[in-house]
């Protein structure tokens, strides 16, 4: 490289090139450049897209051969140097430095996805426990595979998967369940009990089990005596091991053991187990004397009981009620001299916030009080026009549930009024109107047919109570204009008569009608108390 570094601008930014995430932290300006310029170079945060800081940067970049930054790769966010270059006006690379080649920038080979984890094993990536499927490693991982449970289970294919160019070099090995699990079937290899009478041991993350110096150790190959006899063997050369059928009468016709009494570091080995048939299963055992360091507990509230500090060692971690441990609450001390997992936290007991961004999923529903620690409460009411069903209110439980469901609302709804009689409605549907049920605010209105008089509200409305705001008007009956007579006149005259009104007839000059029919009233039936009455001539009187 003949670039001299002008100046160095610092500039924050993340990009990604195969899913693998880069902090980019600087960049090299040359003193001389070409007009062989390259874009500015894609950026992504998290793996995708983004255009943030692109247009601030746009410019500048015309000028850059190369760009360095840290790239942080795989699970575990392994920093490494990178760069990109800009050649012919494309960008190329990244590039990171390997400390394994003297620091020389190579290319970034393609990553290996981990798509799914057999619930029977455990793997493991520099120590530290892959929880969950869909992690990405780089190129050159190397991954430890076990059993979960040792000795149970027989592990089947390679315990070591690596990672190459966005390939694993073997298959995740699976796990055989042994003579234990299926009853005793001859075909299945036999189970392994591991009994540690005195001293301690660690499962390592490669299966292997670390022993410390001076354990006690027994091994119960488990198979059915009455079938036959297995066999013990083991790699250690100089071993000398105690094996036999077990003395105690509910164990002797079916346990299998080999004894290592305070074991040695030349006890290390593999210790196998075959059947009659040749089927197997094997324990190695690795006898080293490693302690941790002791755990400083410095978190507050939290509480350890350490068996010890040796290898096998546990230290079992407690919160106290209202907090949760946060991590592993079982650490053992292995034989890297490392504890199998960080110390934990003590974390506050805290239900599923409700206040979130996206904000209750249940629609209509309020928050009016939110406390989502262990012991408090939220509170919900609904929205205008909706009622509440279900618990207004939960409470945070000890196990950072609440104590129930969200509550719903439902619309509040009056059921459809009543008809008067002779009366029908003017607006037979509202917009809030289901299934014959009017939503708060609706408005009905009344008619009365023909003559019938309109009595009490002739509009109501559904209220928040879901009932009217009044009772349904009744149609009073009126009594009906008769028209005018013959020969005379009606008064008063009106459309319709209310119950009470009388009529007047008054017959035309030379015309007359009986003095007793001359008045008629109108009757509370909406009936006239009597005919017209007629008016007649004299002359025919
Ligand atoms: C990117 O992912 C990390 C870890 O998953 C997260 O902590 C960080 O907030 C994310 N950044 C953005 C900008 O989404
Ligand atoms: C083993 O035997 C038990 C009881 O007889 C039975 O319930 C179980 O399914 C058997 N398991 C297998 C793997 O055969
Ligand atoms: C803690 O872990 C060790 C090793 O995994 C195990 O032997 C021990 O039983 C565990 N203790 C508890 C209380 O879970
Ligand atoms: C993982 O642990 C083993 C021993 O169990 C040790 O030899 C190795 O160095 C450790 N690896 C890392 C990356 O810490
Ligand atoms: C939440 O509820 C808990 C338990 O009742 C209480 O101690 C705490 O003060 C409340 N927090 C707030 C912010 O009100
Ligand atoms: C809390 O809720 C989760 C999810 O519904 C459930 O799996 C878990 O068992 C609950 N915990 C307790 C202690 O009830
Ligand atoms: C009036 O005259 C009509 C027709 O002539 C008759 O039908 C009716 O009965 C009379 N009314 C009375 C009250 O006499």
């Amino acid at each position: 490289m003949t670039y001299m570094k002008k100046h160095l601008v610092l500039f924050f930014l993340l990009f990604s090139v195969w899913e693998v995430s880069y902090y980019v932290i600087g960049k090299v300006l040359p003193e001389d450049f070409t007009s062989d310029s390259c874009p500015p170079p894609l950026l992504a945060q998290n793996g995708s897209q983004t255009e943030k800081g692109e247009s601030r940067i746009r410019k500048e970049y015309s000028h850059i051969r190369e760009v360095k930054f840290s790239g942080s790769i795989g699970p575990l966010g392994e920093k490494r140097l990178c760069k990109i270059k800009c050649i012919g006006g494309q960008w190329v690379g990244p590039l990171c430095a390997d400390q394994q080649d003297n620091g020389r920038f190579q290319p970034l080979f393609k990553n290996c996805k981990l798509e799914y984890i057999n619930p029977h094993l455990l793997v493991t990536f520099k120590n530290i426990t892959i929880h969950n499927p869909g992690v990405v490693f780089p190129h050159g991982s190397q991954l430890q595979v076990r059993c979960n449970e040792l000795g149970l289970y027989k592990l089947l294919g390679t315990a070591t998967p690596r990672c190459h160019n966005g390939e694993w070099t073997t298959r995740l090995p699976s796990c055989v369940p042994t003579t234990m699990l299926t009853n005793f079937t001859e075909d299945s290899p036999p189970t392994i009990l591991i009994k540690i009478p005195s001293g301690s041991a660690s499962v390592e993350p490669g299966g292997d089990l670390a022993v410390f110096p001076g354990s006690t150790l027994h091994f119960e190959c488990l198979y059915p005596r009455r079938v036959g006899s297995p066999d013990w063997t083991w790699t250690t050369p100089l071993g000398q091991y105690l094996t036999g059928w077990a003395i105690a009468s509910e164990e002797r016709d079916w346990k299998y053991r080999l004894s290592i009494y305070y074991a040695k570091s030349q006890d290390s080995g593999t210790f196998t187990c075959a059947t009659p048939r040749g089927i197997t299963n094997s324990v190695s055992v690795h006898v080293v004397a490693v302690t941790c360091e002791p755990i400083s507990v410095s978190g507050m509230h939290l509480t350890v009981r350490v068996e010890g500090t040796r290898l096998g060692h546990s230290a079992l971690f407690q919160c106290p009620t209202g907090y949760v441990v946060s991590g592993s609450p079982n650490l053992t001390c292995q034989a890297s001299g490392k504890w199998s997992s960080l110390v934990p936290k003590c974390e506050p007991v805290k239900c599923p916030p409700f206040n979130t961004p996206g904000g209750l999923e249940a629609p209509h529903l309020q928050l009016e009080e939110h406390n989502n620690s262990y012991g408090g409460r939220a509170v919900f009411s609904c929205a205008w026009g909706y009622k509440l069903v279900g618990a207004p209110g939960i409470e945070c439980e000890i196990s950072g549930n609440w104590s129930g469901k969200l509550p719903k609302c439902v619309p509040v709804q009056c059921q459809p009024p009543v008809l008067p009689v002779h009366g029908h409605l003017i607006q037979s549907e509202s917009p809030g109107m289901d299934g014959g049920r009017y939503a708060v605010g609706s408005l009905v209105q009344f008619a009365c047919k023909g003559a019938h008089l309109l009595e009490g509200e002739a509009s109501i409305i559904c209220t928040e109570t879901g009932f009217w705001s009044h009772p349904p008007p009744f149609c009073k009956p009126r009594c009906p204009y008769l028209g005018e007579p013959e020969n005379g006149l009606v008064a008063p005259t009106k459309f319709a008569y209310d119950p009470g009104d009388e009529l007047q007839v008054t017959c035309n000059p030379g015309f007359e009608s009986k003095i007793e029919e001359q008045r008629i009233k109108c009757l509370s039936d909406g009936k006239w108390s009597g005919v017209m009455p007629n008016c007649t001539s004299y002359e025919q009187i």
